[in-house]
C-alpha cells in the first residue's frame, strides 16, 4: 500500500485548546531582561520598556498565554518587591539562575502590561516554596479584585484602576525539587490549602494549576489526584480545589551533566533527540491513565507547563543563563510534541514551551550587543501550526510507516496530526528521517476537499539555524510537492522536514 495517512475529516474529536501553544518567561538569563524588557530609556524600540519587535513577533503567532515569573524563580519571588516606583523596589538574589542580583524592575504591572500588548492570557506562578498562603491570597486580590478592598486600593495607588484577568494560576513549581523539596503527600496537602485561598474574586474565575510531576513520576500525579477523591465522586460538583495539574519534561540527548550540544551533532544526536521527544506521547498516555482513575469525568486538566530541548549552554556564555542555539532539530522536536498534544487534546488543556526568548528552546534569540532579533526554527513551527488553535483534533491513522531502532526502542520515521475548524483542516507531517525523502498519500474521507496549500520547513544541514546575518536559513516556504491522488492527495516529504497542508473543505 505504501505510506498512507487515513483521515476522517467528518469525525472531529476533542478541541485542541489554543493554550496548548502557550509560552513561558522566567527571570532567568536574558529572557526577561534584554529579551522582553529593555527599559524605557533603551535605544531598542519599546513601549513602556517592553521590546516592540518581540511583541510583534509573538503576536504574529497568536501567543495565547504567558507563564511568569518562573520556574524555580517563582518559589523565591515575593510579589510585593516588584510593585511601586521602580527606583524604590528592593533587590534580591536570583540564586537559581547565575546568582545575579535582580532589581525587580520587571514586576506585576510590567508583566500585565506585556500580556496586554501581546494579547495573551497571564499565567501567574505563585510562590509555595518560600511564600505564605496570605502572600499568595493578597496577590490574587491585588490583581483581580474590582472594589475598594485593601489590595485593590494598593493597585490603584500604583496606577492601575481596573482589575486584570488572570485565567491561570500556578500553585508552586517543581515542588519535588527547587520548589521546596517536598514529598508528594506533603505537597498534595499544601496544594489543597493554597488553592482554597486563591479565591475567585467577584465574577473573576481562575484555573488553579497544582505543581505536578517530572517525567515518569506517576506516583506524584497519583498522589495529587488521590488527594481529592473525597470531592470528585459526584459528577455535578467541582472536582477539586485545583482545576489542573502540571507535568514537566525536557528533551536532551545525554544525562543532565552533559545534555548534548545544540549544534554540531551527527545523525545519532538527531535520532536520539527525536526519540526522546516522541516519549512525550507515552508520558501523556500514562499520566492520563492515572488521572482517569480518580477523575473519570475529566474535570482536571493536564498542563505541560515546561517542555522542550535543554542543551549544554553555548560556549562562552554564563552557565546559569541557559542560552542555547536552536536548529532544524529543535523545530522537529516541537512538531513531534505538538502531534502528541493534539492526540491527547481531551486531557491536555495547556502547555508552555521553555522558554520564549534567549533561554532553552526559544522562539526568539536577541544579540546582547547589537540587540538584533532572530526568529528560530522552532518559532516557525508555532507559526505553521496556528490553524490548530481551538480546532477539533482529527485522528490520523498512519500505515506502512518505517521505524528506526533508537536505544532499543522503535522510532516511527513519520509523525503526523490533524485538526478541523469549520471549512478548513490542517495536516501536520514530519519526516524524521535524516537522509531519505518520502511521499505520503493522504487518504481523505468524509468531506470534499476543494483546495489545498502546503508549506515546508527544512534546510540542507540537520543543525541549520538562523543568525542575525543569515536570518532565514531555516524558514518556511510554499511547498509545490503536493498532487491529486485517487484517495485524496499525495505529499512529498523531503528528508528531515516539517510540512503542513491546509485543506479547504466543503
Ligand atoms: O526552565 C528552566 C527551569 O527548568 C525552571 O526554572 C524549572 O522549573 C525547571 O527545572
Amino acid at each position: 500500500m505504501g505510506l498512507t495517512a487515513v483521515i476522517d475529516l467528518d469525525l472531529p474529536g476533542a478541541t485542541i485548546s489554543r493554550h496548548v501553544y502557550g509560552h513561558f518567561a522566567e527571570h532567568l538569563g536574558r529572557c526577561i531582561y534584554g529579551g522582553f524588557w529593555v527599559g524605557e530609556d533603551s535605544s531598542v524600540p519599546n513601549v513602556r520598556g517592553i521590546r516592540s519587535d518581540v511583541v510583534e513577533a509573538l503576536r504574529a503567532i497568536a501567543i495565547p498565554n504567558l507563564r511568569w515569573p518562573g520556574g524555580c524563580f517563582a518559589d523565591d519571588y515575593h510579589w510585593r518587591d516588584g510593585i511601586g516606583p521602580r527606583d524604590q523596589r528592593p533587590r534580591m538574589v536570583n540564586s537559581h539562575w547565575g546568582d545575579v542580583v535582580e532589581d525587580n524592575a520587571f514586576g506585576t504591572h510590567e508583566f500585565m502590561d506585556l500580556c496586554e500588548l501581546l494579547g495573551a492570557d497571564p499565567y501567574v506562578s505563585g510562590n509555595v516554596g518560600s511564600g505564605t498562603v496570605a502572600e499568595m491570597s493578597a496577590w490574587v486580590e491585588y490583581l483581580t479584585r474590582a472594589d475598594d478592598s485593601p489590595m485593590a486600593a494598593l493597585r490603584r495607588a500604583n496606577g492601575r484602576d481596573e482589575p486584570w484577568r488572570v485565567p491561570f494560576w500556578g500553585l508552586g513549581n517543581e515542588a519535588w525539587g527547587c520548589g521546596g523539596n517536598l514529598r508528594a503527600e506533603q505537597f498534595a496537602s499544601l496544594a489543597r490549602q493554597y488553592a482554597t485561598y486563591v479565591r475567585d474574586q467577584g465574577g473573576h474565575r481562575t484555573c488553579r494549576v497544582a505543581a505536578g510531576a517530572s517525567d515518569a513520576d506517576y506516583h506524584w500525579t497519583e498522589t495529587l489526584l488521590r488527594s481529592f477523591d473525597d470531592l470528585a465522586a459526584d459528577p455535578a460538583t467541582p472536582a477539586a480545589p485545583f482545576q489542573a495539574v502540571s507535568l514537566h519534561y525536557y528533551t536532551m540527548t545525554g544525562p543532565w551533566s552533559d545534555k548534548g550540544s545544540a549544534t554540531g551533532f551527527g545523525t545519532d544526536g538527531w535520532y536520539v533527540a527525536l526519540a526522546r521527544a516522541r516519549h512525550m506521547d507515552e508520558l501523556l498516555t500514562r499520566h492520563s491513565t492515572v488521572m482517569d482513575r480518580h477523575d473519570p469525568y475529566r474535570k482536571v486538566g493536564l498542563v505541560v507547563d515546561e517542555w522542550g530541548t535543554w542543551w549544554n549552554v553555548e560556549p562562552g556564555t554564563n552557565p546559569g543563563f541557559l542560552y542555547q542555539q536552536n536548529t532544524l532539530r529543535d523545530a522537529l522536536v516541537a512538531a513531534v510534541h505538538f502531534d502528541a498534544f493534539h492526540r491527547h487534546a481531551e486531557r491536555v488543556v495547556m502547555t508552555n514551551i521553555a522558554q520564549t526568548v534567549n533561554v532553552l528552546q526559544a522562539m526568539i534569540l536577541t544579540d546582547p550587543d547589537t540587540g538584533a532579533l532572530v526568529l528560530t526554527p522552532t518559532y516557525h513551527v508555532f507559526a505553521m501550526n496556528t490553524g490548530h488553535h481551538d480546532a477539533a483534533a482529527l485522528a490520523v491513522h498512519l500505515r506502512d510507516v518505517e521505524t528506526r531502532t533508537v536505544h532499543g526502542g522503535e522510532l516511527p520515521l513519520v509523525s503526523a496530526s490533524a485538526s478541523v475548524k469549520d471549512d478548513a483542516a490542517l495536516v501536520s507531517l514530519s519526516n524524521l528521517d535524516a537522509d531519505t525523502a518520502r511521499t505520503v498519500v493522504l487518504d481523505l474521507r468524509g468531506r470534499d476537499v476543494v483546495g489545498h496549500r502546503a508549506r515546508v520547513l527544512t534546510a540542507p544541514a540537520l543543525d541549520a539555524h538562523n543568525t542575525p546575518d543569515r536570518p532565514r536559513d531555516v524558514a518556511p516556504v510554499d511547498h509545490a510537492g503536493v498532487r491529486s491522488h485517487p484517495r485524496g492527495l499525495e505529499v512529498d516529504l523531503p528528508a528531515h522536514s516539517y510540512v503542513t497542508v491546509t485543506l479547504a473543505l466543503r
